[in-house]
């Protein structure tokens, strides 16, 4: 597989860097302190495309690859992890799905919008009783004929607060099972729809986490994305592209990590020399950097997958798996090599380590990854 970058892929990882320098680090230790959403920053990605990258340009996106989406998310996530998973579920998870399943209409109501940052979304299918288990959804969508009517909770939802469309996924026909769950497109301000407080957070706090409450809220059938009963395909189709957001969103996770520990290790003295001489810690380093460059691999790989219409279930999966573990690995001995300015806010890691945990739970947890992985090569 080639992982050459084109002149035009270069570019846009470029213009993530130099974004990420300019418009995410500062005030990035403040956010997260406040857990303040980045809503100048949001905009921002929204005029440099970042939003709606994969989108046609018919619908106002920018019409890249997923490669090109995985390069800008590992370089939003060097920064800023808060910042990213807006990117992440706005592009995979929101105008992915809108894109391949939605109508026409759907598609020109809120696609458009959505693509270009004017507006953000959300992707609800967790509930406080489906969280792996998501085919055990308590969240009803009645059908009324021309309408649904929505009633249940949804749990941990991103940009639970900010979003103005949610792809809700319900309940329809208890018989049918899974086959019996739709995607509703639900806006915010339709009437029985309440935002619960904002989670406090471990980590990604610049990120807006809510719970959501469906009272009896109407819901027109024109909402209902794909065929009836389509909605439980939708959303594991869906995730499986989100997970390779995700995925590199560990992987910049890692090498944000990485890189100021080896900048560290070469400036901070101890026993007369840079730590970097001292072998334990240049081993560190030389761990550190093998694993980022076979995440990178994996994640990369799976795009590829993906943008070559190829089998993605997989080896987004195992991109995820992998590289959720190395952020984390990655993270910690980030910390270990600062000493005891690890332990503190301005040197970043101790966010960066904070932040690496999430994703090993978000869009299916590590456990969930390994059915996925272990399901596909086992054939079952
Ligand atoms: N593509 C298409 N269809 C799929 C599919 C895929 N990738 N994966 C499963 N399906 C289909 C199956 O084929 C099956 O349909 P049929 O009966 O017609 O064959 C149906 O879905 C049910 O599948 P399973 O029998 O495999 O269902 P299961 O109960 O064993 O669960 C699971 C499978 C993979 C564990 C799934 O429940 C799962 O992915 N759980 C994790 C949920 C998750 O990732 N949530 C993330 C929420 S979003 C989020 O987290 C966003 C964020 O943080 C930013
Ligand atoms: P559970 O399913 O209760 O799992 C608990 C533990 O048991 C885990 O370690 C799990 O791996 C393990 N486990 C469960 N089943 C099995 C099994 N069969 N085999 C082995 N181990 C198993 N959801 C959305 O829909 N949209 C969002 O935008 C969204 N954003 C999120 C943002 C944040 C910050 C957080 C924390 C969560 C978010 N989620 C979102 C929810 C997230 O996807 C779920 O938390 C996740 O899927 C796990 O579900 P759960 O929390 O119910 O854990």
């Amino acid at each position: 597989m080639d992982f050459t970058l084109t002149e035009e892929q270069q570019m846009i990882q470029q213009a993530a860097r130099d974004f990420a320098q300019a418009e995410l680090l500062p005030g990035v230790i403040e956010r997260d302190e406040k857990q303040e959403f980045p809503a100048r920053q949001v905009q921002k990605m929204g005029e440099l495309g970042f939003m709606g990258m994969m989108v046609d340009p018919t619908y106002g996106g920018s019409g890249m690859d997923t490669l090109s989406y995985v390069l800008v998310m590992e370089e939003l996530s060097k920064v800023d992890a808060s910042a990213s998973v807006v990117v992440s579920v706005n592009n995979s998870l929101v105008c992915w799905g809108l894109e391949t399943y939605g109508t026409p209409e759907q598609k020109e109501k809120y696609l458009k919008r959505l693509a270009t940052g004017e507006i953000i979304g959300a992707f609800c299918l967790s509930e406080p009783e489906a969280g792996s288990d998501a085919t055990s959804q308590k969240t009803t969508a009645i059908d009324k004929g021309d309408h649904y009517v929505l009633n249940g909770t949804k749990n941990w939802i991103t940009n639970g607060s900010t979003a103005s469309v949610y792809l809700v996924i319900a309940q329809t026909d208890v018989e049918k099972g899974h086959k019996g769950i739709n995607a509703l497109i639900v806006e915010k301000g339709m009437a029985g729809f309440e935002i619960g407080p904002k989670e406090q957070k471990m980590g990604i706090r610049g990120s807006d986490t809510h719970s959501l409450m469906f009272n009896d809220v109407k819901v027109p059938k024109e909402n209902r994305i794909g065929e009836d009963g389509f909605g439980f395909k939708f959303a594991m189709k869906t995730l499986a592209g989100g997970r390779i957001g995700i995925a590199a969103q560990a992987l910049g996770i890692a090498a944000g990590a990485y890189e100021l520990a080896l900048k560290y290790s070469r400036e901070r003295k101890a026993f007369g020399t840079e730590i970097a001489n001292h072998q334990a810690v240049a081993f560190k380093l030389a761990d550190m950097h093998t694993q980022i460059e076979a995440a990178r691999c994996l994640v990369y790989k799976a795009a590829i997958d993906k943008d070559q219409g190829g089998n993605y279930d997989l080896s987004g999966a195992m991109a995820k798996l992998y590289a959720s573990q190395v952020a984390m690995d990655t993270a910690i001995e980030a910390v270990q090599i600062h000493g005891g300015n690890g332990y503190v806010k301005e040197y970043h890691v101790e966010r960066l380590m904070r932040d690496a945990k999430i994703t090993q739970i978000y869009e299916g947890t590590s456990e969930i990854q390994k059915i996925v992985i272990s399901r596909s090569i086992l054939q079952k």
